[in-house]
């Protein structure tokens, strides 16, 4: 079977669509889920040290390997080196003790991560974004850790005190993105599109989970889902369609569920087709007159929403 892909700037190839664990009943049941993730196709697990299930998501994904006679290279894992329990006003990494902090977490998923990124601008100690960077850097130039190099929750300011002076530049960035996020992400976005740094989208399903109404978006998913269910002969809905969306844009997303049969209808987005230019445009046109947010303890540190409304 096979899943759609994108290049990082360092050449790995990334699938996707991954699975977190990191929310919701996704992490309570990492172990178990992450097997049927694995089994219905999901080829992408996203973890943290804050999500405190790495070593679930290891034993998760080598029982799944067992189980369907699959390599272990083909699934791809994602970690974070996280503020503790990944909330950002919670204590960091202290640069002393970094290198052994990415060493725990791989004994703990028993293997090497394909990509590690640091969770939050928070995770080093203020002012030492740059030095904690050389660090992993270093541990990448000498074999100990094998990952690519990417941030997560990095606003404008974050990339220029990295971007100028790295070796590695970040190959992703995970950020709440969906189409009611696009006007305050612009800047960022932006500065990524210059440095080649891929998105990777968490909380995509925010408009229609979290949204109080679904917002403008919601009907032109609802009819989208109609149209792709009639063509494919499958049972699509709005949240599928908004995966696709996601991944029309060039994004990955990091999506969850500790649901089986929304596990499946997850892996099945993979083998859907893409939407239309048109679908695509009219979807960013009127999520980038709303502003909507989930997740408000990231991003918006020093880096105000704009003046927009929740709906229309
Ligand atoms: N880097 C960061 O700071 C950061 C922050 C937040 C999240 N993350 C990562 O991103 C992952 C996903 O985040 P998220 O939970 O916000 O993603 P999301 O995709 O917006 O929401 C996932 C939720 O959607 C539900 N769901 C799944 N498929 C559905 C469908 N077809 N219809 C209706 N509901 C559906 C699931 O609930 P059920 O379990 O009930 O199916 C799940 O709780 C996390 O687990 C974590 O790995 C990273």
């Amino acid at each position: 079977m096979s899943i759609p892909t994108f290049k990082l700037s360092d050449g790995t190839a990334i699938p996707a669509l991954a699975w977190g664990n990191g929310t919701g009943d996704a992490k309570k049941t990492a172990f178990e889920s992450g097997q049927y993730a694995v089994k219905a196709g999901i080829r992408h697990i996203d973890t943290a040290q804050g999500y405190e299930n790495e070593k679930e998501t290891g034993q998760s994904l080598e029982q799944a390997v067992k189980d369907n006679g699959i390599s272990p290279d083909i699934v791809f894992v994602t970690t974070k080196i996280s503020t503790e329990k990944g909330d950002p006003n919670k204590p960091g990494i202290a640069l002393e003790d970094l290198r052994q902090s990415v060493l725990d977490s791989i004994s703990r998923l028993g293997r090497q991560p394909n990509l590690l990124l640091v969770h939050n601008p928070f995770v080093p100690p203020k002012g030492k974004l740059l030095e904690f960077w050389k660090i992993l850097e270093d541990m990448k130039d000498k074999g100990e850790l094998t990952a690519s190099l990417g941030v997560s929750n990095f606003r404008p300011q974050d990339f220029d005190e990295l971007l100028p002076q790295c070796k590695y530049k970040p190959v992703a960035n995970q950020l709440e993105y969906h189409p009611y996020v696009l006007t305050h992400l612009q800047p960022v976005l932006d500065i990524m599109a210059k440095h080649d740094i891929r998105v990777e989208s968490y909380g995509p399903l925010s408009p229609l989970l979290r949204h109080p109404t679904g917002g403008p978006i919601k009907p032109v998913l609802e009819r989208i889902a109609q149209r792709l269910s009639k063509e494919t002969g499958e049972e699509v809905d709005a949240a599928m369609a908004l995966l696709l969306w996601t991944r029309s844009k060039g994004v990955v997303a990091v999506t969850a569920s500790g649901n089986n049969g929304r596990i499946a209808k997850l892996a099945l987005t993979q083998q859907l087709p893409e939407l239309t230019k048109d679908e695509v445009e009219e979807i960013e046109a009127l999520g980038r007159k709303v502003h909507f947010r989930a997740y408000d303890e990231h991003m918006c540190i020093d880096f105000p929403a704009p003046n927009l409304p929740k709906d229309l």
